[in-house]
């Protein structure tokens, strides 16, 4: 009597009938598995040439299936987020920012900060890369799966005064508190008024031990009074803000000067006379 021999590839797409992939196709639609549904034939061809053992072939299929998913999930988060460009942290060039702690950055990246509830305040004069590294950590932490938000300072202070305005404060304010982590930039290039400042000072309460911020400011913590117009509430909203936070100090010059100098707009001695803004 002959032994059965165990087959181990999967059927070969030569045995698939119209009829089966047609109603193949119908399931994956009902499932919703559309990268499936597209690759299909590919994917059954190219099993039945390479003879792929069965739990290779479904792998293949449910691997191409959860990277499409995921990468339509990241952008679509990266597009919810409103950042005003998307750079990865990868495009940062460390080397011109020497005061800056690499090893820091990249651990912020792995986002146990936002796990942990700690708020990142990045500070320094105009052009040094706050903004871009801002986006980078926010890039980081959809990446790992989490709902971000950027606004601008400037603007989130007139989203919540129009609010507050209309009667739609408790709704607006929502809008900032529900994303993991919110990204507020641009603290101190516009004065904030008494309004303006509470509202701000409410955003931070209602984050505060719960939501985790970064922040970038042109304006050292000793100036933020004069920011907030009111040195009290500047003091309660640094307080919240770094009980539990990392301060990454950015005392370079600005790369905008680079790029002018690379493109021969000006001189290199002109540089020199930039200040290195230490804030
Ligand atoms: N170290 C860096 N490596 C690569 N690109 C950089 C670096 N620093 C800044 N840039 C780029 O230079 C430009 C200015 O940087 P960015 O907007 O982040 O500065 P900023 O500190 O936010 O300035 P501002 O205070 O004026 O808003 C951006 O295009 C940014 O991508
Ligand atoms: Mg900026």
């Amino acid at each position: 009597m002959m032994a059965r021999t165990a087959t181990r590839s999967a059927a070969p797409a030569a045995m698939t009938t119209p009829a089966q992939l047609e109603r193949l196709g119908e399931h994956l639609r009902k499932l919703r598995l559309l990268k499936s549904g597209e690759r299909l034939e590919a994917l059954l061809q190219h099993a039945a040439s390479h003879e792929l053992p069965y739990a290779d072939f479904l792998e293949q299929v449910l691997g191409e299936e959860v990277a499409a998913k995921t990468s339509k999930n990241i952008a679509m988060r990266t597009a919810m987020a409103r950042f005003p460009f998307v750079k990865p942290l990868e495009t940062f060039e460390f080397a011109y920012q020497p005061s800056l702690d690499r090893k820091q950055v990249l651990e912020l990246a792995s986002c146990h900060f936002i796990e942990h509830g700690d708020n990142v305040i990045v500070l320094g004069p105009p052009g040094v890369g706050k903004t871009h590294l801002a986006v980078s950590l926010g890039l980081k932490a959809i990446e790992a799966g989490y709902r971000v938000l950027f606004t601008s300072a400037a603007h989130l202070i007139a989203t919540l005064t129009k609010a507050l305005t209309e009667g739609r404060l408790e709704e607006k304010l929502k809008l900032f508190t529900t994303p993991r982590l919110l990204i507020v930039d641009e603290i101190g290039y516009l004065p904030i008024d008494r309004q303006g400042a509470n509202l701000f000072f409410q955003l931070i309460s209602r984050r505060y031990e719960r939501g985790p911020m970064i922040l970038t400011s042109n304006q050292s913590f000793g100036a933020w009074g004069e920011v907030f117009g009111d040195r009290v509430i500047a003091t309660a909203i640094l307080d919240r803000l770094l009980h539990h936070a990392v301060t990454l100090n950015i005392r370079g010059n600005s790369y905008r000067l680079k790029e002018k100098l690379k493109a021969g707009l000006i001189r290199s001695h002109d540089s020199e006379s930039q200040p290195g803004g230490e804030i």
